[in-house]
């Protein structure tokens, strides 16, 4: 597998994760040159009107006192909802993967991040002046100059009690602190800015900015996610120590009351067993992979079906399959593996195998394909596999 990671050549992986990584800034120039030239500020504009497509579109008004007034429309946007905008505006659209598999490659410049923390591409248009204003995010993010220029400026590090300007469709504010970094950046630039540190990015002609976004589940989804584990394994569960009454010793209390004090014991007692239960363990494994192979998007139809004589013929010819970064698919330590935020548990190990190998970001050929032919797996029902993953919009065949 050849990596061709965005971080300069004095900064491996390892170092980037040790000294950056929610910790420090880097600007990084020239550290994607593919992505200029890709897209042109109309291609964006346009794409925002897309029926299926999330976009918001934040407008800037200039009032008679020299404040300014933002004002916020979400999708779906129309054309006129471009007429008579105000010098300064923006427009951003969500979930680019989904529109453009060229782009949605890029994430493997990113590949020294695990891929279950991968969020989406957001790209926004803005005109000269243009701007979301001074904020800060709750997640990291690779920020990438696809066109023109933009000016960031990066300030304070914030944090929950952060307060934002009241009565703003949008969470701005005006303080930014003392500025760790004022930049210009150009197509191909890239730069890294941790959660929770204050940016303001500012058009300084039409500019497209790309930000590939990170994301980490909260407490709240891996609750609802270990639930649905549970209903899931339920006939196990109701022949385990899940389903073991805990033993109370309560003292003497008002008949009708359930105190404080008995629910507090009870915690603990969930708390222990979750501590040492190792079926815990394995549902919670479950919970967390498919609450993190999860993505916010649903996969649209996809428009190509092979037959799998039909994909047999093109990989002979030299095309080659892989992963769509418009899905997530990863793998657990004990090789399940777990697709669009579902367990795919009818999958045999050769299956296991290769859908790991192209969740690790390699590229498919039809000499290794014949790696993986096994007694389980026939060439001809890895083709078929291969043709439905393909349909479920898992992967994509390269012609190139
Ligand atoms: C932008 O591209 O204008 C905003 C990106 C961000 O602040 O995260
Ligand atoms: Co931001």
């Amino acid at each position: 597998m050849t990596h061709q990671y965005c971080l300069p050549a004095d900064i491996t992986p390892e170092i980037f994760l040790r000294d950056y990584w929610q910790k420090r800034p880097l600007l990084i120039r020239q550290g994607l040159p593919q992505i200029a030239g890709m897209f042109e500020p109309q291609d964006i504009i346009e794409l925002a009107q897309e029926e299926e497509v999330t976009a918001r579109l934040i407008q800037t008004h200039l009032q008679q006192d020299g404040s300014e007034k933002w004002q916020l429309k979400t999708s779906p946007l129309h054309a006129t909802d471009f007429d008579n905008l105000p010098e300064k505006w923006s427009v951003l659209v969500q979930n680019l993967e989904q529109w453009s598999p060229e782009l949605g490659k890029l994430w493997q410049a990113f590949a020294f991040i695990p891929q279950w923390q991968r969020d989406d591409i957001m790209v926004s248009f803005a005109p000269k002046g243009g701007s979301v204003g001074k904020h800060y995010d709750e997640y990291d993010v690779f920020l990438v100059q696809g066109y023109g220029e933009r000016r960031w400026q990066l300030g304070k590090w914030c944090d929950p009690s952060t307060e934002f300007k009241a009565n703003q469709p949008i969470r701005i504010f005006d303080d930014m602190g003392e500025l760790v970094l004022d930049e210009v950046m150009q197509p191909g630039d890239v730069l890294y800015v941790p959660s929770r540190l204050s940016h303001y990015g500012v058009a300084e002609s039409d500019c497209l900015t790309f930000s590939f976004g990170l994301r980490y589940p909260n407490a709240s989804d891996i609750l609802e996610n270990f639930c649905k584990a549970l209903e899931h394994h339920s006939e196990q569960i109701n022949s385990s120590e899940f389903a073991i009454p805990f033993r109370l010793a309560p003292d003497v209390q008002p008949n009708g009351l359930l105190a404080q004090q008995s629910i507090q014991t009870l915690k603990q007692q969930l708390i222990a067993l979750l501590q040492h239960s190792s079926q815990f363990d394995a549902l919670f494994t479950q919970a967390i992979a498919t609450t993190v192979s999860g993505r916010r998007y649903s996969l649209l139809n996809t428009e190509d079906s092979f037959y799998p004589d039909e994909l047999a013929d093109v990989l002979q010819s030299g095309a080659r399959l892989y992963q769509d970064a418009n899905c997530k698919s990863i793998y657990t330590d004990n090789g399940e593996i777990f697709v669009q935020g579902e367990w795919i548990d009818e999958l045999n190990a050769t299956e296991r195998q290769l859908l790991a190998y192209l969740a690790d970001g390699n590229a498919l050929d039809w000499q290794q394909l014949q790696q993986y032919v096994s007694a389980e797996s026939s060439l001809a029902l890895l083709l078929d596999s291969l043709c439905d993953w393909l349909d479920n919009g898992w992967l994509l065949l390269d012609t190139e």
